[in-house]
């Protein structure tokens, strides 16, 4: 959520910068702007509201430069607009500040440092880089200094990177951090900075980590990192494998079509990953004792990771028989559970960097309890804050809506529930071959976008112009249709309801009008002719539909076949044609299917 670059000691410092945002633009897209120094008196600072290209349409060829910051933004304060877009530029036009995050005492700070200053935007952020140059003025601090203090006014709500710099010293960038992601790239007499090591990988793969409250001062030879007393630390860059071109389209048209078709992919990777040619599962004993320890685990999650867990939930307990809960993080935040006796955690994160759920892992870890991230990003933030972390190896997921993540999280969960479940002695873990399972379910999604063709019909003709639609399922297939509306929804702007297929005819049926789309799934043996005798129930009221049906529950009229495989591990497959059916709908309106409206990837803040 919002991206963030620097870079100092590069001639090239517009283009890295611009390469750099278009990379992280998945992560806000309402408004970007650079500022760059030329280290000869000259400086630019360029703003634009909409998207890279169209900041980098604005940016003339004079503008060129050395060291520079940029940013990409998704709005919390302010609308989206030129005005309110990053970096923002103090009143006597020495200091540009660009921020991710959200300052919680702006309007205080505001009120009781900064009366008498005019302001040019609406945004938290304009606040602090005004508030930098009072003090810097005022009390005659050096830039460090008066940074220092701005940050020790901001309250334990907010949080922040920021990425700061003084026309005074053109070459060198100030960097601090709460809360939000931010790495600072290690390059060869040069330096950078970003929230997301993507963004660089055209320049450095050697990336150093920041911690909260951390000052660091970035020059072209050198990093400076001081910790909150001012003591300076020595901290050595991690490599980071990921090749720039994973995270381009390739040939396909758009990045969600592109992870979409990933998946078999994925599949396999993670066979590769934790299984051996025997098909044991390799999960580190550390992690397995913990678990096994537990009474209840608790998954905790957002959005589409949430929907992963929801499936977790059935196969931890189906393959570990160990009782599960799944929360919503934003509400296990402020409401949480009462806990059993002995509770582990689980956090799913595709990205490793969600605010809610961070919040709910930094209270674990004040609880005590042991945790463990699931995520598609090494290094993350909740990846380094838990005490035990498994990666997805799942390839960058750019599309703002996640596919890949969801079913290689599912994936994951049961490859740890096998493996757990062995461990206890769970005859239906024993007797649970995960890496066949897994083959099985790759080759299914490969049969599955093999035919794009019928989903792109199915949309045409269900989904195209419809105002509303519901996906209904039971059991392991309701879990599937929350996950299954979120995606139409988000991306093509269909109001959609996922919902139990039973509690229909407890009051939203009445919703269902002539056409409105219903679209059942049908995987489990024990609830399919309930939910078939529910579609009945629709049809007889005018709803269109449409039936997502394994093979060996398939009946005449079925519109969409899944190949067999084994029953908790459907959603795998189930999941497919519900994100294919989202992408088309998404087309055939007209959007921008990687970038829906009022989105952004890595939802970092609360
Ligand atoms: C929807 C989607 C979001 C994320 C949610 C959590 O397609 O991508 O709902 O799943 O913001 O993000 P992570 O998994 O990065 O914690």
């Amino acid at each position: 959520m919002c991206g963030i670059v620097g870079i100092t000691g590069n001639e090239n410092a517009v283009d890295i910068l611009l390469n750099g945002l278009q990379r992280l633009e998945y992560r806000g897209y309402d408004s970007a702007g650079i500022y760059v120094n030329s280290q000869d008196g000259k400086e630019y600072l360029v703003k634009e509201k909409g998207r890279i290209d169209d900041l980098r349409k604005e940016i003339g060829e004079d503008v060129h430069g050395s060291s520079g910051i940029g940013h990409t933004r998704w709005a919390t304060h302010g609308v989206p607009s030129k005005e309110n877009a990053h970096p923002h530029v103090s009143a006597d036009g020495r200091f540009f500040l660009v921020h991710n995050g959200v300052i919680g005492n702006f309007a205080e700070l505001k009120a009781t440092y900064l009366q008498d200053v005019k302001f040019a935007s609406d945004t938290d952020t304009e606040v602090i880089v005004q508030l930098i140059a009072k003090f810097a003025k005022e009390e005659n601090l050096a830039t460090k200094e008066a940074f220092k203090k701005v940050i020790s006014l901001i309250d334990e709500s907010s949080s922040y990177s920021f990425l700061l710099m003084d026309n005074r010293e053109p070459e060198t960038l100030y960097v601090a951090k709460n809360k939000s992601p931010l790495l600072i790239g290690v390059g060869k007499g040069f330096n950078v900075v970003c929230s997301d090591a993507i963004a660089m990988l055209d320049q450095t793969h050697d990336f150093i980590e920041l911690v909260d409250g951390e000052i660091v001062i970035v020059k072209p030879q050198s990093v400076t990192i001081e910790d909150a007393q001012g003591n300076i630390i020595n901290r050595k860059p991690f490599h980071v494998d990921t090749d720039a071109s994973e995270a381009e389209k390739g040939a396909y048209p758009y990045y969600m079509l592109k992870e979409i078709d990933e998946q078999p992919t994925v599949m396999r990777s993670l066979i590769k990953h934790y299984t051996t040619d025997d098909g044991s599962v390799i999960i580190d004993d550390a992690l397995l004792d913990s678990m096994k320890k537990a009474d209840r685990l608790y998954i905790v999650a957002a959005g589409t990771s949430y929907h992963a867990g929801l499936v977790g939930k059935e196969i931890f307990e189906g393959l570990a028989k160990v009782p599960t809960e799944v929360h919503v993080a934003s509400e296990f935040g402020y409401n949480p559970p009462i806990l059993s006796e002995k509770p582990f955690f689980i956090f799913l994160t595709q990205s490793g960097e969600t605010a809610d759920s961070r919040q709910v892992l930094a209270q674990v870890n004040k609880w005590g309890y042991e945790s463990l991230t699931i995520t598609n990003v090494e290094n993350s933030t909740l990846s380094r804050e838990a005490t035990f972390t498994l990666l997805l190896y799942a390839g960058p997921e750019i599309a703002v809506a996640s596919t890949k993540a969801y079913t290689g999280q599912i994936a994951l969960e049961a490859i740890l529930a096998k493996r757990l479940g062995e461990e206890k002695d769970v005859s239906a873990a024993t007797s649970f071959n995960v890496a066949r399972e897994l083959t099985t379910v790759a080759n299914g999604m490969q049969e599955l976008v093999d035919e794009k063709g019928q989903y792109e019909q199915i949309a045409a003709n269900a989904l195209a112009t419809t105002r509303n639609a519901f996906y209904i399922g039971r059991a392991i297939d309701y879990d599937v249709a929350q996950e299954a509306a979120l995606k139409l929804k988000e991306v093509s702007y269909v109001q959609t309801e996922g919902f139990a297929s039973g509690e229909l005819k407890h009051g939203t049926i009445a919703l269902i009008e002539e056409g409105t789309p219903v679209i059942a799934i049908i995987t489990c043996a024990k609830t399919a002719k309930h939910t078939r005798s529910n579609t009945q129930e629709v049809l007889a009221r005018g709803a269109n539909v449409i039936n997502i049906v394994s093979r060996n529950l398939a009946e005449d009229g079925d519109q969409i076949i899944l190949p067999d495989v084994h029953s908790l591990l459907t959603p795998l497959l189930a999941i497919v044609p519900c994100q294919l059916l989202a992408y088309y709908t998404s087309l055939q309106r007209g959007y921008d299917v990687d970038k829906p409206r009022n989105l952004a990837k890595s939802v970092t803040v609360e």
